[in-house]
């Protein structure tokens, strides 16, 4: 599969931002964003942020919330704080060098096995191996195999297998062409477009016609579904925030004041005086829902507008354009904010 595949590479591979130029700070960030985002949703992110932090100095040195303003949108933001601190590990131990030995990479903070193989071979040219879904997609739909794609020593496994028939040359080409095919011809969501893929002749997949029979996966859990009541609370041009815990879903987070359960619009106005919040108007109620990756929040949204910032020391009182330029505020906020602003 090796040739025909980097030779359909050279002629069809896309040219994104870190394929450009492979410096290895720019390919980890790269990998570390198109983790669980999707690479139009990626790019402009990836621009702003080699913009703002074109360094692995300058990302350690980077303020938190600042660096969260620059992921604000791209969720699972532990990836950013995770990047932080491995940035700030370089600088220390490796005199701000990013390392070059597959075992110190994946030693670095927010790195396993599937990026520290994507850094190696598309940074330093080794015959690591990257395993993501769309590899998984390929490799079991051409070798018809039906183990679960979920299973950890199953991954590690076909890792191993691709190791073996790694190129001398082109290596970290390979690793991008089987991402590549997997995310533009063998596609997850519909048929794959077996008819233009460089590898079908091998493919037992196509032989038996069972191309959607692969990746088997194990079904998972149904998402948890909670149930919140979240403010949008005005005092003259401010807005109230919160600081959310260091556990739990989105830990260290600022949110909009929330509390579990469905609140009424009377309960919502006792919920305010609870916390001497004088209270002029409140309204709205209606329902929005975010979805995570095991949660999904149904959220009944109030927008109060009130005449003092109240007795709780935990409410956080911010301007709007704070809101809108310093402060990162996760999307399930942001689409309560924007659908029941009061101006
Ligand atoms: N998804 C993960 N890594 C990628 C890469 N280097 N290029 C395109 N899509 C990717
Ligand atoms: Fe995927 Fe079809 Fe190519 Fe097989 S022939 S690898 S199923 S696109």
């Amino acid at each position: 599969m090796v040739e025909p595949l980097l030779g359909w590479y050279q002629e069809n591979r896309r040219h994104l931002p870190w394929r450009e130029n492979r410096e290895p700070y720019r390919v980890w960030v790269s990998e570390i964003m198109l983790q669980q985002t999707r690479v139009e949703a990626v790019i402009p992110y990836y621009e702003r942020f080699m913009e703002r932090c074109p360094t692995i100095a300058s990302l350690a040195a980077c303020e938190d919330e600042q660096l969260l303003k620059l992921w604000e949108g791209l969720g699972y933001y532990s990836r950013a704080r995770n990047l932080k601190a491995a940035a700030q590990v370089i600088c220390e131990r490796h005199q701000g060098q990013f390392p070059s030995e597959y075992e110190e990479i994946l030693a670095l903070p927010g790195i396993g096995a599937y990026t520290a193989g994507a850094v190696s071979s598309i940074a330093f040219e080794e015959p690591r191996a990257a395993v993501d879904g769309n590899v998984l997609r390929v490799i079991t739909r051409l070798t018809q195999d039906s183990h679960d794609i979920t299973d950890a020593k199953f991954r590690s496994e076909i890792t191993a297998d691709l190791e073996r028939i790694y190129p001398p040359e082109g290596r970290g080409d390979f690793t991008q062409s089987l991402m590549e095919l997997g995310a533009v011809v063998c596609v997850p969501n519909g048929e794959p477009k077996c008819g233009e893929c460089p590898l079908s002749a091998l493919c037992g997949a196509r032989g038996s016609g069972t191309q959607l029979q692969y990746p088997v996966k194990k079904k998972k859990a149904d998402r948890k579904i909670e149930q919140k009541t979240v403010f949008v609370i005005q005092f003259q041009d401010k807005i109230a925030l919160r600081k959310r815990g260091d556990r739990g879903i989105l830990s260290g987070m600022w949110e909009l004041p929330n509390t579990d359960g469905i609140l009424s619009g009377q309960q919502a106005a006792q919920w305010l005086a609870d916390r001497d919040l004088s209270v002029r108007t409140v309204d709205g109620g209606q329902q929005l829902k975010h979805i995570f990756t095991h949660i999904e929040w149904h959220m009944t949204c109030w927008a109060a507008v009130c005449e003092n910032e109240g007795g709780d020391p935990d409410l956080i009182w911010v301007t709007r354009a704070q809101l809108e330029n310093d402060i990162a505020l996760p999307t399930a906020f942001k689409k309560v904010y924007r659908a029941v602003r009061v101006t």
